[in-house]
């Protein structure tokens, strides 16, 4: 049998690589930064949060890696494009994008969206997505290789979780991981989302008007998983993972951190045994 050429796990998974991080002034893309810096790989930092995103960026290099921030609105194509050219004009080549800046709504009944507010969900969401796609696939298309992972969310594999446009743009950044997969595939680029589970961050706490620890606890009590509490760092792991080259060979993947949650469904038993014990 053909020895496999892979692939022991190094301490610094990635060593010598280039990525950027959208959304990484904050929640799960601030994390991913941090534990991409710590394993190896030179950060770029790209976000709306000036002035939160070069606080991570020093903490970052007070922590002896590297990293620099740089304003970046994903929506705004000329942004992202500036972002890929910087990334490449200062470190010569680009291996990773996190595809992560997105914005999280209020849920509100799909009869009273406005319009404009679902669009607003759908520019950043989408839109901004796809033009991270673009730029970075680009310049990995060109180089040979690369690894793109978008962060969808549960809301990509169930309904009724959250607001429609969350929902419906959530459905549309697996599309779009799908199709630039196959299209990206044939450069050696790889292209998968994570899914994350429901997570107490900064903007999930603000849109749904409650502290962190209500959030924390409520994500816990309707758990499937009764071992751990979801943390930005366990979505950090999985996009470490489809960022390093230990998943040369994924692609198209939608991975959904979640403890099992979307594999079930327990409302039927609780009523059944509701009225059974009711009886
Ligand atoms: N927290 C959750 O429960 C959860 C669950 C599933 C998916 N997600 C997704 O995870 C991603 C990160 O969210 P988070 O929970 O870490 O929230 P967060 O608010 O902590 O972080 C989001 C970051 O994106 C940035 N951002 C927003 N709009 C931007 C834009 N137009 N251009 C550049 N940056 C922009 C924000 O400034 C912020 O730093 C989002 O795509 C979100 O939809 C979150």
């Amino acid at each position: 049998m053909e020895s496999s050429p892979v692939l022991s796990s190094p301490a610094r998974r990635l060593e010598g690589k280039v990525a950027i991080v959208t959304g990484g002034a904050s929640g799960i893309g601030e994390s991913t930064a941090r534990l991409f810096a710590r394993h190896g790989a030179k950060v770029i930092v790209a976000d709306i949060q000036d002035e939160k995103g070069q606080e991570v960026c020093r903490e970052i290099v007070g922590d002896g890696g590297v990293a620099s921030y740089i304003h970046c609105d994903v929506s705004a194509e000329a942004d992202v494009q500036a972002t890929v050219e910087i990334a490449l004009r200062s470190h010569r080549q680009l291996d990773i994008l996190f595809n992560n800046a997105g914005v999280i709504v209020k849920d509100q009944p799909l009869l009273e969206v406005d319009r404009s507010d679902f669009e607003k969900v759908m520019v950043v969401n989408v839109i901004g997505v796809f033009l991270g796609i673009k730029h970075a696939g680009r310049a990995m298309a060109t180089a040979g290789g690369g690894s793109i992972i978008n962060t969808a969310s549960v809301a990509s594999v169930m309904a009724g979780m959250t607001a429609s446009p969350y929902t419906a743009s959530k459905h549309a950044v697996v599309g779009l991981t799908r199709d630039a997969a196959v299209e990206l595939g044939r450069y050696g680029v790889r292209v998968n989302c994570v899914s994350p589970h429901l997570l107490a961050s900064p903007s999930v706490c603000r849109e749904v008007g409650m502290d962190a620890r209500v959030v924390e606890d409520a994500v816990e009590k309707a758990s499937v998983l009764r071992a751990a509490a979801l943390k930005a760092q366990d979505i950090a792991e999985a996009v470490l993972y489809l960022a390093s080259d230990e998943s040369r060979y994924v692609n198209g993947h939608n991975l959904v951190v979640d403890g099992g949650y979307t594999t079930t469904n327990p409302s039927l038993g609780e009523h059944l045994f509701a009225s059974s014990s009711s009886s």
